[in-house]
């Protein structure tokens, strides 16, 4: 039988949580700005892969901050599949205990891996502990072909045999792990991730080349030398990692997730709002910052968070994603719902994923003037061009928006549906909206903070 909780309801969402729950749909009333003061917590793209992190030690581990978002829930199932105890308090800290390490079933992997590409990043601490490993079919979100060569090329160079199986890929390395000289033909986050973890337990010394340095990475270095690992980098992309016998547990507190907080803040520019967001720091979303201001945007840093809003009337921009210290492709898909209501033609280059404008159909549909070009193109405000898997949407506007009925197809698209369904006039259905709790937490309840007029069906 489906239920409907409306917005003033005491709680909003249907899994008690303030979370979005399987199944359900958002009947959203748009055309106000949102207003008001949510909080962010720990960066699912540290939290989860710190989690990954603790099968390292040879003592429990402790993470702060961790968000409740499903994520992290899956990590934590492949986690007690794999005889980790792991302990929730309820207020974000996480106690993981690898003493009771075993291998696990095939079957019972792939049953928790759902829609997540973490189980690949367990490879290299499943072969130190164990010699082997098994990564399912991998899932994540459909913005790509989202590939995992480089993570399988670096652990053929640590040492590990890989065999692709009808179900999945088994790697072995029955003689242990050595250290290896790798160079990534991108920076890859997760492959450079794949590195660190498989790294600091392998004999001898790691020398990687082109290697992410997102804040989230660094985290994760500093995770691991808490454990005890040997980790340095340098100039230019290259981490040096020195082998040690054994690791420990850590505490740790994640880095605030600045996805979450780009997104929120994309959502005061969309619906000409005025939103507080409480833990997020300036150093990382330098970047974000500065094109949030030309794209018409205000901002004031404060010690506990910054404040978001316009400071007039918005302004097209040009933007090209991509690695850290650039325009992370995870802020792009917010921006746009924010540009449909600039003033001029905005043009956004997605440079990282090789489809990630397929959510702009939907905002045409709501009335935005969107045109994808999925090829790219070269435009005399940006550098060279540099993959060749990129594309371009071109963004005119203001156009005014209207509500429609709409299919979440990933994450941060998702998200951006959701803000597009407020800043719009009249009643938007948006479906499948529990793929936002993949790396929102308790959406709902920020939903209710900021004044958002919503229905919750299902
Ligand atoms: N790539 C390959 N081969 C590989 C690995 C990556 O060709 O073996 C390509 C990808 O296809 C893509 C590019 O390299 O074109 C970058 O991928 P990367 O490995 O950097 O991404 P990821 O580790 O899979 C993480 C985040 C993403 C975020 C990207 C970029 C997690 C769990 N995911 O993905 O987050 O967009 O880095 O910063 O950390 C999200 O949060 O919504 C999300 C998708």
């Amino acid at each position: 039988m489906s239920t409907l909780l409306s917005a003033s309801a005491p709680t909003p969402s249907g899994n008690g949580n303030g979370d979005l729950a399987s199944g359900q749909v958002l009947k959203i009333r748009g055309g106000r700005p949102l207003t008001g003061r949510v909080e962010v917590k720990g960066a699912k793209n540290l939290a989860t892969k710190a989690m990954v992190a603790a099968l390292l030690g040879e003592t429990e581990s402790v993470l702060r901050d961790v968000p409740e978002i499903s994520d992290v829930n899956v990590v934590r199932s492949l986690l007690e599949v794999h005889g980790v105890t792991v302990q929730d308090d309820g207020e974000g800290v996480l106690r993981l205990d690898p003493r009771g390490a075993v291998s696990a079933h095939f079957e019972e992997i792939d049953a928790h891996a759902g829609a997540s590409r973490i189980p690949i990043l367990f490879c290299g601490p499943l072969l130190h502990l164990l010699g082997q490993a098994f990564i399912p079919d991998l899932g994540g979100c459909r913005i790509g072909d989202r590939p995992i060569d480089f993570h399988l090329d670096a652990l053929r160079s640590f040492g590990a045999t890989v065999d692709k199986l009808p179900s999945g890929i088994r790697l072995s390395a029955p003689e242990g792990l050595h250290g290896a000289n790798i160079t990534l033909p991108y920076p890859s986050v997760g492959a450079t991730e794949q590195v660190l973890l498989t790294g600091v337990r392998a004999r001898g010394t790691t020398e990687l080349r082109n290697a992410a340095i997102e804040p989230e990475i660094l985290h994760l270095i500093a995770v691991l030398q808490k454990m005890g690992a040997i980790i340095s980098y340098e100039p230019n992309r290259v981490i040096f990692i020195e082998g040690v016998d054994s690791l420990r547990g850590y505490d740790h507190r994640c880095i605030f997730d600045r996805n979450e907080a780009a997104s929120w803040a994309c959502a005061a520019l969309a619906t000409d709002g005025d939103i507080f967001v409480g833990g997020a720091k300036q150093p990382e979303m330098l970047t974000f910052l500065n094109v949030f201001r030309k794209a018409g945007g205000e901002f004031d840093i404060h010690e506990d968070g910054i404040r978001f809003h316009r400071g007039g009337a918005l302004k097209p921009v040009t933007v090209e994603t991509d690695v850290h210290p650039g325009f992370m492709t995870d802020w792009q898909q917010p921006l746009i719902v924010a540009l449909t209501q600039a003033e001029g033609t905005s043009t956004v280059h997605e440079t990282v994923y090789e489809n990630r404008l397929g959510f702009t159909r939907a905002l045409n549909q709501m009335g935005a003037d969107i045109v994808v070009h999925p090829e790219g193109f070269a435009s005399p405000e940006r550098r060279v061009p540099r993959r060749a898997l990129e594309q371009a949407a071109v963004i005119t506007g203001p156009t005014p928006l209207h509500g429609a009925d709409v299919v979440v197809p990933d994450l941060r698209g998702g998200y951006s549906y959701v803000i597009a369904a407020l800043a719009a006039e009249g009643e938007s259905t948006v479906r499948n909206v529990e793929i936002i709790r993949r790396g929102y937490e308790k959406f709902l309840d920020k939903l209710t903070a900021l004044g958002a007029d919503y229905d919750v069906i299902g």
